[in-house]
């Protein structure tokens, strides 16, 4: 069912320090900063050349990624994506077989303009999962 890992995305603290940290650092293409209101972050996009890595800090009162952060105060793996072909079929699959999709169970439209969906980390060792249509 999954495909490609479209991203690893990292919870920080400080994005502008992280963001150089990559560019400097780890020689990366790291894109402009990128406020996502609806999804309470603001990401920055670290382009490899088989994948992304997304910079995740928090934007505003109640950013999804601020309790993450609490617990984990030097940042951490916050979530990976996985592409697949028919996020709804994936969706439906998923549900049958016992996994629980966050939210209401709709996709929403993730940071890339296309439908996305979280699921329980507790039902997959320990990480949320974000599926993301190809
Ligand atoms: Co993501």
């Amino acid at each position: 069912m999954i495909g490609r890992l479209n991203h690893v995305a990292i919870a920080v603290t400080d994005l502008a320090a992280a963001a150089n940290q990559y560019r400097t650092m780890l020689g990366a293409k790291v894109s402009a900063p990128q406020p996502e209101p609806a999804h309470g972050v603001t990401v920055v996009f670290v382009e490899l050349p088989n994948t992304k890595v997304e910079l995740l800090e928090p934007l505003g009162e109640n950013s999804p990624i601020a309790a993450f952060l609490a617990k984990n105060t030097s940042g951490g793996i916050h979530h990976m994506c996985f592409e697949v072909d028919d996020i709804l079929a994936a969706r439906d699959s998923l549900k049958a077989a016992g996994a629980r999709v966050l939210g209401d169970g709709n996709p929403k439209t993730g940071a890339h303009g296309k439908p996305v969906l979280f699921l329980h980390p507790k039902d997959f060792n320990g990480t949320l999962i974000e599926l993301e249509q190809a």
